[in-house]
């Protein structure tokens, strides 16, 4: 079992430092209080993640303030927090990694059907609705939908010979699965997918309402239900007449391993090319193929077609470092 003290105090170290200076002082103030972290581990375990402790918390009403003053508010709320918890998941939707997921699909043979899998409120169904500024080394390359800019700008620094395509593809279907998918017609789930965003990070929270107002003007077809359960079913609903193409991003660590490798199996016997934006260590065979490359700017996720690493990318689609094509 995971050491709570010691997970909030990783988190602190690693993942709020240089993004939520609140978050990051909750997370050492937990870390170092004995009677905190046995409030926590009141949670199972798979609930106690520190940013879905937290965004649970900013939900019920937990100001954005200092360690003291959380402290109190949480031993205060508690017998609301975590039923509040236990009932969520980190559902955290990132339009952003359309940026990095683009040049992908845009490879392949138009139209396309999308069926993601563990698609929250389906924000990155709408790949073709949002503009793109691609900055590097050789300038900046914008891309708009055919009707004019997106109210959704997506920002992406790269390096190495990213494709970027001079027009979005043609999307023609959209589909998602999630075990609990999140309603951008309900003002809560709205609330939820803003409250999800880190405290400081405001323009993600305008980026993630705007990115809802365009699915709510088409809303995609999402499915309850697990991963690898639901997939054959959905999948057979995509028109015939389409690549159909499987996304996956972010999600797949949430899967046990075991399950996971049922996931990739079925993926990999659908009729569908599979594009994913993973964790480095996620897909077996992608750490394997990937492990070859050794990269400077390695930004922690990896852009695979159908298991091939194409790009090292940033967690929120904010970089793509494209890889050189191999040697051989
Ligand atoms: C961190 S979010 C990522 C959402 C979206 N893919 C994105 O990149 O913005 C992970 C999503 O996967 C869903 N999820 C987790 N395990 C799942 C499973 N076994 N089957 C279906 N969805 C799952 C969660 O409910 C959550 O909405």
């Amino acid at each position: 079992m995971r050491d709570t003290a010691d997970w909030y105090r990783g988190f602190a170290e690693v993942d709020a430092r240089h993004r939520s200076a609140i978050y990051e002082a909750w997370a050492f103030g937990i870390a170092d209080d004995p009677a905190m972290v046995a409030l926590i581990d009141e949670l199972p375990e798979t609930r106690r993640q520190p940013s879905l402790v937290f965004a649970v918390s900013r939900l019920l009403g937990a100001e954005p303030v200092g360690f003291d003053a959380f402290r109190s508010w949480l031993v205060e709320n508690w017998s609301r927090v975590r039923p509040g918890v236990e009932a969520r998941l980190n559902q955290t939707n990132e339009p952003g990694r359309s940026a990095a997921i683009l040049p992908a699909i845009a490879q392949l043979p138009g139209p396309l059907a999308l069926l993601e899998v563990g698609a929250s409120a389906g924000l990155c169904l709408y790949p073709d609705r949002y503009s793109y500024r691609y900055t590097g080394g050789d300038g900046v390359a914008t891309v708009d939908p055919s009707d004019g800019e997106s109210a959704v700008l997506l920002e992406c620094a790269i390096t190495g010979p990213v494709p970027v395509p001079g027009r979005l593809p043609d999307v023609v279907w959209r589909g998602g699965i999630d075990l609990a998918p999140l309603d951008v017609a309900k003002p809560e789930d709205r609330e939820w997918l803003e409250t999800l965003a880190w405290p400081e990070e405001d323009a993600r929270r305008d980026r993630i309402r705007s990115a809802i107002g365009i699915a709510r003007n088409d809303p995609p077809l999402l499915v309850a239900g697990d991963a690898t359960d639901a997939l054959l079913e959905l999948a057979g609903t995509a028109p015939s007449d389409a690549t159909l193409v499987l996304i996956t991003s972010g999600v797949l660590v949430y899967l046990p391993y075991l399950e996971r490798l049922r996931f990739i199996d079925l993926a990999r016997r659908l009729d569908a090319r599979w594009v994913s934006l993973e964790g480095v260590a996620v897909i077996p065979s992608v750490q394997q193929r990937v492990q070859a490359r050794l990269h400077p700017t390695s930004g922690g996720f990896v852009l695979a077609l159908d298991e091939h690493p194409l790009s090292f990318g940033g967690p929120h689609g904010q970089s793509l470092d494209w890889f050189e094509p191999a040697a051989d």
